[in-house]
Formats: structure tokens, C-alpha cells, sequence
């Protein structure tokens, strides 16, 4: 297994109930370093620009709305397998289907409000990475 690292952000639904630092909590305890961290409120250029993937997708203007509506908490975790690591911690993106014991099942309030995002792929995560840090944020 490789070092790896992944974005992780933790979403309005999530910092407005207060629940930054039980979810930051899920990451350490798993293994997974914070190397990178910052409090932001995201524009709508900010939303759609990272989400541009979803564009077509029916959920879209909802999801920029959403991400836009408060606070979020933008992250690298690094560490062994940390792309895979970290959606295990995270679990399914419908919280209906997410496995006890992960935070989507024990936070999120919808498939929408679901707490977190995590990067799908190494590739996709350096990608996320620098959308989000500038080389000088990271500090392993
Ligand atoms: P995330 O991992 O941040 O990536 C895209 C997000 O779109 C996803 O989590 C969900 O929060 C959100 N979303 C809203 N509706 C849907 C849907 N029907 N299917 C997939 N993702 C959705």
C-alpha cells in the first residue's frame, strides 16, 4: 500500500450542527494525518468550479446552493491507501445505505446534507488538492 493523500471537506450541514471536530476525530483515530485544514465559506464560482463534474447532473444547481449555505472545512488526510481509507470511514454517499459505525450513517441528515466529501480516485484527489491548497498550505 501506498502513502497517499485525499481532499476531504467537511460540509455546511456538518459545521453548522458543530460536529467538526467529532468528524475530524473519525480521520485521526483511523489513521489518516491532517497535513492541510481550512475554515471557508465557499462563492458560487468556488461551488461550481468543483463540482463542474456534476454539471449535468439534475442535483447540480441544489448541490451548489447547498455547498454556498454556510461554513465548510477543507482538508488533506494523508496516509496508507487514504483515498480508499477515507471513503470507508465516510461511507456511502446516501447515508441509507452507509454502513454503521461510519459518518455518513452517523451524521448525515440526506444524500444531499451528507457531512463530508472525499475524493474517488488518486487522480481526482491531487486535482481536488490543488483546486483547494496552494503547495505552501501542506505541511506533512
Ligand atoms: P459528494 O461526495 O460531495 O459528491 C457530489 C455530491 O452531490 C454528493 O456528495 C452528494 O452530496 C450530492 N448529491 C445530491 N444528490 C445526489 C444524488 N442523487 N446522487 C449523488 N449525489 C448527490
Amino acid at each position: 500500500m501506498a502513502t497517499e493523500r485525499t481532499l476531504s471537506i467537511i460540509k455546511p450541514d456538518a459545521t453548522r450542527r458543530n460536529l467538526t471536530g467529532k468528524i475530524i476525530s473519525r480521520f485521526e483515530t483511523n489513521g489518516l494525518r491532517i497535513v492541510a485544514q481550512k475554515r471557508v465559506k465557499w462563492s458560487k464560482a468556488d461551488a461550481e468550479a468543483f463540482y463542474a463534474v456534476h454539471r449535468e447532473r439534475p442535483f447540480f444547481n441544489d448541490l451548489v446552493a447547498f455547498m454556498t449555505s454556510g461554513p465548510i472545512v477543507l482538508q488533506v488526510l494523508e496516509g496508507e491507501d487514504a483515498v480508499a481509507k477515507n471513503r470507508e470511514i465516510m461511507g456511502a454517499t446516501n447515508p441509507k445505505e452507509a454502513a454503521s459505525g461510519t459518518i455518513r450513517a452517523d451524521f448525515a441528515e440526506s444524500i444531499e446534507a451528507n457531512s463530508v466529501h472525499g475524493s474517488d480516485s488518486v487522480e481526482n484527489a491531487a486535482n481536488e488538492i490543488a483546486q483547494c491548497f496552494g503547495k505552501d498550505e501542506l505541511v506533512g
